[in-house]
């Protein structure tokens, strides 16, 4: 009784306790006091400097290249060349980037490349890159993980680095007290894509005179003000962040030259259609010739494709890696039937029989996020939530004490599902499906990122028909077993009526389809549709825990194959520095699974 309603803080207190190899919980106070993700330090351009003379920063180069922080290719990576490649408009003869040098990108970013690690560029690169290089306004379609970022990236900064002096850009002494000019813009769904977008750009921008910043919702304004005065050429903004800064007189679009919209078919839906109009046509931004823009993502419904055309030159070029909305198949999908009540105990099987490895378990509201997470916690898993209720400060803490594997266990909704791209995520849990397919594509793609391989569990109840036609069709394209109580859909499984763009002259597409349900990302699917783009507050601590109901009697579904013997994957050798002196086991795995996929498939097969 009295464990299953002490609070986190009560528990910390209690000797450690463990949930078999997942090690020592750790309490994450998130409360504390931390520096704001936007507050994080970018490379300080000084007026002396030249591309040849400015100097090192190690304490920043190691935070941004060291390996700790950064994914590394993985043992598929070369499966990328073996990707259908589609384009369509542009010049008969364009460029592909065979090679990261063919393309004149300035030798900063060539050198930051090296620092990142990598060797040759992905599908996506190699098309996007020089189209974008050469000038065209671009819709981008590739799959989860395959490196987009980089993709828009490495031309944009190149070009505003080899085409402009930092005499252009605000970052120079004099422009405090003027408003932030930025060069290029990048626009993100969600505060911690902003976070991460920063992330990428501090990495690309290392040992150059371009500034990014970032400003997102949930803080206060007071701070990222203060980040914009100090100059600001590269501006990473969600969207009602960005207008509050526009009105508020903080920025000015009208230098912009470069936009990107990433996750661009999540930022031109419903909930933030009209924030993005406001931004693009009605705000001083360049239009037309002034501007170039790109538009990228891992799916796009045919009625965003022709919705985005309203923000593209007619010349614009769409690309497309893969089937639209198509996942990699690096990701080990499996679908197991539960009933609803058996899902908890369902879960803490799953999680005791696999190896300790980076999670995310997916849920379909907040306040189940909190209570899975007081179930979780109250077991002695060391896990956190996220959602779009929790305040900033605790967003923060719960995203940095993930990535840092102090908890590595992440229940969230889907406000987490894009573009974050953690290492060593390992699992995706859907604990509770979602209803439309190309969320799942999102959040199993978490997992499997660069060409490393990963896996997905999704407990399917008899409420998941309406995905259940377009999940088999995604198992069987991608060649995962199809479980028995889902091959009555597999005949519907045969053509893919969205394998390819819209055709320019369709204007509704998407309502003969069929492929794109008109009410996608509706507010509760999305736990909030105004989550990211207001600030919210959370407005007390982190929620009662409740009592864990009593585990069912029966499970038809049957006991997972395990538990994972600790023999099978050497926690001992391959336990990686963080590891807490408490002696968790939790990020051994990772570390080792990553190089020993062998341990990882006979692992996943419980
Ligand atoms: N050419 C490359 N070689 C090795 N690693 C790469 C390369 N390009 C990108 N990566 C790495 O691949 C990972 C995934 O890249 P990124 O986050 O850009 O994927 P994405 O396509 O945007 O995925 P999502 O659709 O989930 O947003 C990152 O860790 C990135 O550093
Ligand atoms: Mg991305």
């Amino acid at each position: 009784m009295e464990e299953a309603t002490a609070t986190k803080e009560q528990q910390q207190l209690q000797a450690p306790q463990t949930a078999g190899l997942w090690g020592v919980k750790e309490y994450v106070d998130p409360t504390a006091e931390v520096v704001w993700a936007s507050e994080r330090p970018v490379y300080e351009w000084k007026d002396d400097y030249t591309d040849e003379t400015a100097p090192d920063n190690a304490e920043l180069e190691r935070e941004l290249f060291d390996e700790e922080n950064r994914i590394n290719a993985g043992i598929h990576f070369d499966k990328y060349k073996s990707i259908s490649v589609s384009v369509k408009g542009g010049p008969e003869n364009r460029r592909i980037m065979n090679d990261f040098t063919e393309l004149a990108l300035h030798p900063t970013i060539l050198e930051n490349i090296v620092k990142m690690k990598f060797k040759e560029p992905t599908p996506i690169q190699q098309n996007a890159t020089p189209l974008l290089f050469a000038g065209y306004d671009v819709l981008a379609c590739a799959q989860t993980g395959s490196g987009k970022t980089a993709a828009f990236l490495m031309p944009i900064l190149s070009k505003l680095l080899s085409k402009l002096s930092k005499t252009a850009s605000q970052n120079q002494p004099g422009a405090r007290r003027t408003k932030a000019s930025p060069l290029a813009l990048i626009i993100l769904p969600t505060r911690e894509l902003g976070i991460q977008m920063f992330d990428s750009a501090r990495s690309f921008a290392y040992k150059s005179w371009l500034r990014p910043v970032v400003i997102y919702g949930g803080t206060e304004m007071k701070s990222q003000k203060e980040q914009l005065a100090k100059g600001c050429d590269i501006l990473i903004a969600t969207p009602g962040r960005l207008i509050d800064a526009i009105e508020r007189g903080l920025v000015s679009l009208a230098k912009v030259k470069y936009a990107v919209l990433d996750e661009a078919d999540r930022i031109l839906d419903m909930g933030f259609e009209p924030a993005i109009r406001q931004i693009m046509t009605a705000s001083d931004m360049p239009k037309d010739e002034g501007l170039q823009t790109a538009l990228f993502s891992a799916t796009f419904p045919s009625r965003v494709q022709v919705l985005a055309r309203d923000f593209l030159k007619d010349d614009y070029i769409r690309i497309r890696i893969g089937r639209i909305g198509g996942t990699t198949s690096d990701i080990m999908q499996k679908v197991v039937k539960v009933e609803d009540y058996q899902k908890e105990e369902t879960l803490i099987n799953l999680l005791l029989s696999q190896p300790p490895s980076r999670t995310m378990i997916f849920v379909d509201s907040k306040r189940r996020a909190d209570n899975l997470d007081d179930i979780l916690y109250n077991k002695n898993f060391p896990c956190i939530s996220l959602h779009g209720d929790r305040s900033q400060r605790e967003r923060e803490a719960a995203m940095d004490a993930f990535k840092t594997g102090r908890s590595p266990i992440l229940i969230t909704t889907s406000v987490a599902s894009r573009g974050l791209d953690i290492k060593d995520v390992l699992h995706v849990i859907n604990y509770d499906l979602c209803n439309e397919i190309d969320e799942y594509v999102h959040r199993i793609g978490r997992t499997a990122r660069a060409g490393n391989p990963g896996l997905a569990t999704t407990f399917y109840t008899d409420n998941n028909a309406t995905i259940a036609p377009r999940l088999v069709k995604l198992l069987v394209e991608c060649q995962q077993v199809v479980p028995e109580f889902l091959k009555e859909f597999v005949d519907e499984a045969t053509s893919y009526e969205d394998a390819d763009f819209v055709e320019e002259d369709e204007d509704s597409g998407f309502e003969a389809s069929g492929s794109c349900a008109t009410n996608r990302y509706t507010k509760s699917h999305w736990g909030g549709a105004g989550d990211q783009v207001q600030d919210t507050s959370y407005d007390g601590n982190w929620g009662t825990p409740i009592k864990a109901p009593a585990a069912p009697a029966g499970n038809d579904w049957g006991t997972p194959k395990g538990p994972v013997s600790s023999s099978s994957c050497d926690l001992s050798t391959a336990r990686p520095a963080q590891v807490p002196a408490t002696g968790g086991n939790w990020g051994a795995p990772a570390a080792k699974t990553q190089t020993n996929q062998d341990t990882w498939t006979a692992a996943a097969n419980w």
